[in-house]
């Protein structure tokens, strides 16, 4: 479904929200409340369209916009990002607007080229160049790695609204759009879910070109992604809530087990230890990784101080769910974390000394040898498992 809402006097957000899209980026992220994704046709003098929209939204999203337009046509298209979410439907506005120019960072004309097959013609901007577009003026601010090496921020100067587009995103598809129609959790929880998944292998980007913003000294009244919530009202809350991010900054004493049990003796290892983890006041979330939704399970484990991963033997590996987190938590690299690796086995426990050669990749601190013995954890399991947690602090 697309529906429009006029932000200011002269901006329009064009907004998909797509309540069945619960594979996001591809099938990479799973989210839960669905996705969204915004576009933003600014109607002045000059027209200006940031950023498309994925493909298959191609046919409403150029029936929205000739609604918008009522009969006028768009000087200026800017691709903030080519990922195809945003890019997707490019060449359907081309044919609306054939004399439109495209503006895009170096990177984007690469990718576009390699996107489309087609000569079309695009203007490279640098970095803080100005667009003149007569009422008003549009500021290039590149962030690569932000999310791909093509993005960019553009700034409407005047109206000191920021188009971040995968900056500052988050999952959601409702049709509330600012940040005050939300609570403070419901904010948080959905800017968090959006960072670990996306944005977190960045960090070191994120942490400069937050740096560059704050010299720069701009103003923003509204924040404008290309995903999810508007931000009017918890725009300082939003940017340091980023700086918290991609600084790596830790709960402490927030405990994350994620595990896999084939026939019930790793499941009683995580009990035992998640129990006694409580009793020492820590904070701890438990998943199975073949039920839990592997994004949430990032979301939490972004923050977290400890992540114990736990795993029955599989043929000499792990099973496949624990592979998948393994492979994502190596994609996404969550930062500063102590780590112990657990499980039972029959006749062999390979697996466990694989998982930690994984998560050791990582620089993570690894508390103690893995915790294993052969099928149900005895008394003597039980009681080293006590020893552990008691000497965690
Ligand atoms: Fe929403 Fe990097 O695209």
């Amino acid at each position: 479904m697309i529906y429009t809402k006029k932000i200011n006097s002269r901006v329009y957000l064009i907004r998909a929200s797509e309540f069945n899209d619960l594979n996001f980026h591809g099938a990479t992220i799973k989210t839960e409340m669905g996705s969204s994704y915004n576009s933003y046709l600014i109607i002045d003098e000059k027209i200006t369209l940031v950023d498309t929209m994925d493909e298959p939204l191609a046919k409403e999203f150029i029936t929205t916009l000739e609604k918008l337009l009522d009969g006028r046509t768009i000087d200026n298209i800017i691709i903030n990002h080519v990922e195809p979410d945003h890019s997707g439907s490019y060449e359907e506005v081309l044919k609306l607007a054939p004399n439109a120019k495209t503006y895009c960072s170096a990177k984007a004309e690469t990718a576009m080229k390699h996107l489309f097959f087609q000569e079309h013609e695009y203007e490279v901007v640098d970095h803080l160049s100005e667009l003149d577009c007569g009422n008003y003026t549009l500021q290039f601010i590149h962030t690569p790695f932000i999310h791909w090496p093509d993005n960019m921020f553009t700034y409407l100067k005047e109206d000191k609204i920021l188009f971040s587009n995968d900056g500052f995103g988050s999952l959601l598809s409702g049709t509330k759009i600012y940040d005050d129609q939300y609570s403070k959790f419901e904010l948080e929880d959905a800017a968090k879910l959006y960072y670990a998944n996306i944005v977190l292998p960045c960090s070191r980007y994120v942490k400069k070109k937050l740096a560059e913003l704050d010299s720069l000294n701009l103003e923003f009244n509204l924040i404008c992604p290309s995903h999810g919530i508007i931000y009017r009202s918890y725009i300082s809350e939003i940017i340091d809530l980023y700086k918290q991010y991609c600084n790596h900054t830790i709960k402490p004493k927030k405990v994350v087990m994620i595990y896999e049990s084939i026939w019930g003796s790793t499941d009683t290892c995580t009990r035992e230890l998640a129990s006694v983890l409580v009793e020492k006041d820590y904070d701890v979330q438990v998943f199975k990784a073949s039920v839990h939704n592997p994004s949430l399970i990032m979301k939490e484990l972004m923050d977290a101080e400890y992540l114990f991963i736990g795993s029955s033997n599989f043929n000499n590996t792990y099973p496949g769910p624990i592979a998948d987190i393994i492979e994502r938590i190596i994609a996404l690299k969550p930062q500063n974390k102590k780590f112990l690796v657990y499980g039972s086995y029959g006749w062999a426990h390979v697996h466990l000394k694989k998982i930690e050669e994984q998560l050791s990749s990582l620089s993570y601190t690894e508390i103690e040898q893995p915790i294993y013995g052969q099928y149900r954890p005895d008394k003597a399991r039980k009681e080293y498992i006590k020893s552990i947690v008691n000497n965690l602090e």
